[in-house]
């Protein structure tokens, strides 16, 4: 299981110290969550903060789109040097070109799905995927509590995958804890996402180990 701690759950003061943390626990990427106060009631930072932050650890930057427009952000993304970039499904028009347009630019491309999306609106463009990020909890907000339907949703996905013979990776957000991380893996989860239950623990080295089941 790979983890990717989301800093929405950091000290936004000391983010710099806070990314040396993870990485020294064991993190596998940092997952950072741009919200622009229109697709989700709440607004972070974007591609200034996010390039600011590069030079601070040697992590993979997982970056999640939680805007309209995504497209808008790539090009400074790119330069930012960001590993996976996901966007919502609901935000663009064109999957296929938004897809191809992450691709192009060497950044792993991956869907986020909201806990009420179906699964079958990415199923023609799975395969040019390499993620597909299923939201456990409404985006928005840390903090929130998982939303157990969603299991089912990871083990259909986990299912579809096998079927068709491809080989993209699952990752899970919102609500992630230790209690529920055993159960993410059998669902097919491959990649976890933690604000509170790593950002929100003393010992992050310990709270990450936590999650690796
Ligand atoms: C929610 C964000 C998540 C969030 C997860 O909208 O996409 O990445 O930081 O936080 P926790 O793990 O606290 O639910
Ligand atoms: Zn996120």
């Amino acid at each position: 299981m790979k983890i990717a701690p989301s800093i929405l759950a950091s000290d936004f003061s000391r983010l710099a110290d806070e990314l040396k943390d993870i990485e020294k626990g064991g993190a596998d990427y940092v997952h950072l969550d741009v919200m622009d106060g229109r697709f989700v009631p709440n607004l972070t930072f974007g591609v200034p903060v996010i390039q600011s932050l590069r030079p601070c650890t040697k992590l993979p930057f997982d970056v999640h789109l939680m805007t309209y427009h995504p497209e808008a952000y790539l090009e400074g993304l790119e330069a930012a040097g960001a590993h996976m970039v996901s966007f919502h499904v609901e935000a663009v028009p064109h999957l296929d070109r938004m897809i191809h347009n992450i691709k192009d630019r060497g950044i792993k491309a991956g869907i986020a799905l909201n806990p009420g999306t179906p699964l079958a609106s990415i199923e023609q463009v799975l395969s040019l995927l390499d993620f597909v990020l299923i939201m456990s909890v409404n985006p928005g907000f840390g903090g929130q509590k998982f939303i157990p339907y969603t299991l089912d949703k990871i083990a259909a996905l986990s299912a579809m995958i096998k079927e068709k013979g491809l080989s993209l990776s699952i990752e899970v957000d919102g609500g992630v804890n230790r209690d529920n991380a055993p159960l993410l893996k059998k669902a097919g989860a491959q990649i976890l996402v933690a604000g509170s239950s790593v950002f929100g623990k003393e010992d992050r080295a310990q709270a990450i180990r936590d999650l690796k089941v």
